[in-house]
């Protein structure tokens, strides 16, 4: 299998909101801008969420303001509520990101009511998103397993994916939040899920915890899916998922394709400086939970 595969970059969200050290807004819009040299072309550089639950997230209308856009380039943020929906548009997020969990113990933990609650109240985001005309992307959280609630069953993230299709998500991701799927549990999530979405609108989302992104990955491709988020310098984690470790490597993923005659379209001297700039931000005091 050869052809082009996105590597969608969520360091400067997914990799620094796991932060515990107050990290200055000036070096966030720096990762941001390296990334857009790099040739990503969609970026998760905000989270418009409670600053109470991730308070490295409260400048991002900062964030926003600060980086050099780079045309082509879309520039995302997550949208917990209609008012994180609208601090995004105010803040001028090119696309918006709901986030819900196929595991209940998850949910709770990260968004403080039960799965069928969250997608009530994403339904006024996707209301206004599709107003406003932005895109809407959907994550499905504990795709295989919940750091709560143990295995995951593949029609729980179906019926989730469907839910978020039906909203008009334009791409749902399935989240690996802790890391710990393998290549039959994955592939089993994507023959179920697959029932309710084609390929070419889901995508991967692999955090490295076990060290078995990369394995994960190939299972998805050769399910389809050409787009996988991942974080330069293997930074993050989810500080509402015990346990969760970084998102896999862009820059080894970026590798771990173009070796197997996948083209990624990246400039990998500039990924590699990113990386560079994402490991010096990753604090001695990363939160541990
Ligand atoms: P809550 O406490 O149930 O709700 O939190 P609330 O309505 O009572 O709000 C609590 C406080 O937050 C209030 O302030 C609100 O005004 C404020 P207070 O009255 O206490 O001063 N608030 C907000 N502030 C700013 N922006 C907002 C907003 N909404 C409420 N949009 C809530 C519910 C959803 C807000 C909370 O649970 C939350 O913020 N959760 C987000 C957790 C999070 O960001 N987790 C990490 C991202 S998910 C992830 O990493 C997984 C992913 O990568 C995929 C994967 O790996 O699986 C996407
Ligand atoms: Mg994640």
């Amino acid at each position: 299998m050869t052809g082009q595969v996105e590597i969608f970059e969520v360091g400067p969200r997914d990799g620094l909101q796991n932060e515990a050290r107050a990290i200055p807004t000036g070096a966030k819009v720096a990762l941001v801008d390296c990334l857009s040299r790099a040739g990503f072309r969609r970026i998760e550089v905000a989270s418009f969420v409670s600053p109470k639950w991730v308070p490295q997230m409260a400048d991002s209308a900062e964030v926003l303001a600060g980086i050099t856009r780079v045309p082509g380039v879309r520039y995302a943020a997550l949208a917990p509520n209609l008012r994180g929906f609208q601090a995004a548009l105010a803040a001028r997020a090119d696309e918006v990101a709901i986030f819900a969990s196929a595991s209940e113990g998850f949910s709770r933990a990260n968004l403080n009511c039960s799965i069928d609650e969250s997608l009530a109240r994403f339904a006024p985001v996707a209301e206004a998103a599709r107003a406003a005309g932005m895109p809407l992307r959907g994550y499905v959280s504990c795709v295989t397993d919940c750091p709560f609630d143990g295995a995951v069953a593949p029609a729980e993230v179906a019926r989730v994916v469907a839910a978020l299709r039906e909203m008009g998500c334009y791409e749902v991701s399935l989240g690996d939040t802790i890391g710990q799927g393998r290549a039959a549990t994955i592939d089993a999530m994507l023959r179920t899920v697959l029932g309710e979405m084609e390929a070419a609108r889901l995508a991967g989302h692999f955090h490295d915890t076990a060290g078995r992104a990369l394995e994960n990955i190939e299972v998805s491709l050769a399910h389809g899916l050409r787009v996988f988020d991942a974080a330069v310098g293997g930074l993050g984690g989810c500080p509402y998922a015990p346990g969760a470790s970084g998102n896999v490597a862009s820059e080894a993923v970026m590798d771990w394709l173009e070796a197997r005659g996948w083209t990624t379209g990246l400039e990998r001297a500039v990924v590699l400086e990113a990386a560079d700039m994402a490991r010096a931000m990753r604090g001695a005091g990363t939160r541990q939970t």
